[in-house]
């Protein structure tokens, strides 16, 4: 008797798994990111923002009554690995919207697959303004580089009277190439000069030569647009080669290992980024002192850029018409003054965030708060 009402149970649970509709008793959403590979704090920082949204949008009940699950890939850094991911997450796995990835390059490789998915795609912190001109599904909760160069630019001529700076960037990036093109720009318009230019490619090991040619120059400053094991790197020649300008950079260098591996060598460098772990506001603070209780650790940009992506992401879901494509960028697209933790969100015609920018500088070892620049 007792085995008849058993398999009667399981058999009831199969069925009903089996109807269509009924198994979907969760919303997947599906994440892209670098969890492994030279930028591994990346994906490993914007995951870990993004499950304490879900955690707190679960533990509230969910969107419309439904849990969200999540699906998550690693790219480890790799365009390719990046198509193939996102091409799984809207054919296999069905997702209702794509939270990625963080590096631009890694973005432009996503973002077309989404595009002709139709299903929106939110990268938490790509900057490069090709990105979201991928289509209409693609958003960005988050500044783009023509503004995060001129930011640099303004910290370097106005805040440091810097009149010279040489550049070092990552070919191999879109957002290294993107963001020094736009810090020249800025800062020969401030009326500063450009001394030489220099390139290298992600996960070189020897800027002697680069370097060398650079300290010949004397500028000023060093504006190394790049992601931060590089910078790391580059730091730790630069001073071996007696160079005492200090380096700027953009929010690629945001992780705790640029410390960890740069030492005493990146001490007094500069760099601009979403957000600052000095910020006094009630927001911010509560979800740094959430972070650090999941996590034990305090969270950098990404973190708090993954959790506005999925509060931002959730808050449009339930808004929106329908779950479609269509119907969830309307909602997203029409986002006004969304409180995020880092800021105060509205996208605009080109579906990028409009947000200030801090400056850091590395003191100690920790990145410490210098300036807000506004839009
Ligand atoms: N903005 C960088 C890019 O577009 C990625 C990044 C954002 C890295 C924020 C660190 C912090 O490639």
């Amino acid at each position: 008797m007792r085995h008849g009402v058993l398999f009667f149970i399981t058999a009831l649970c199969l069925a009903l798994v089996a109807v269509p509709g009924f198994a979907q008793e969760t919303l997947k959403i599906g994440h892209y990111g670098s969890l492994t590979g030279s930028e591994a704090t990346f994906g490993q920082s914007t995951s870990n923002g993004l499950k304490l949204a879900i955690a707190e949008v679960n533990a509230a009940g969910g969107v419309n009554g439904k849990k969200i699950e999540l699906v998550e890939y690693d790219t480890k850094g790799e365009p390719k690995e990046a198509g193939s991911v996102v091409t799984r997450l809207c054919t296999h796995d069905k997702v209702v919207a794509v939270i990625g990835e963080v590096a631009s390059s890694l973005s432009l490789a996503g973002a077309p697959v989404c595009q002709q998915y139709s299903i929106p795609m939110i990268s938490p912190s790509s900057t490069n303004p090709k990105v979201t001109e991928q289509g209409d599904m693609i958003f960005r909760t988050c500044f783009i580089d023509p503004f995060q160069g001129y930011v640099c630019a303004k910290f370097a001529w106005e805040n440091k009277s810097m009149k010279t700076a040489a550049v070092l960037l990552d070919q191999s990036q879109a957002y290294s190439v993107g963001l020094a093109e736009e810090f020249e720009k800025a800062f020969i318009k401030f009326g500063g000069t450009i001394t030489i230019k220099q390139q290298y490619n992600k996960g070189d090991q020897d800027f002697t030569a680069r370097l060398t040619a650079i300290r010949a120059t004397n500028p000023d400053v060093i504006f190394v647009p790049g992601y931060y094991t590089d910078v790391a790197n580059v730091a730790i020649q630069a001073r071996k080669l007696g160079i005492t300008a200090p380096l700027l950079g953009g929010d690629g260098w945001d992780s705790s290992k640029l410390t960890e591996i740069g030492g005493k060598s990146i001490e007094g460098s500069f760099y601009s980024n979403h957000a600052s772990p000095d910020d006094p506001s009630e927001i911010f603070q509560s979800f740094v002192s959430k972070y650090k209780d999941e996590y034990g650790a305090t969270p950098d940009a990404l973190g708090a850029l993954g959790y506005d992506s999925g509060k931002l992401l959730f808050d449009a879901m339930a808004k929106s018409k329908s779950l479609s494509g269509k119907d969830l960028a309307a909602t997203l697209a029409a986002t006004k003054d969304f409180k995020g933790a880092t800021g105060v969100l509205t996208i605009n015609e080109k579906r990028d965030a409009v947000k200030s920018a801090v400056i850091l500088e590395l003191k100690d070892g920790q990145p410490k708060y210098v300036t807000t620049v506004n839009p």
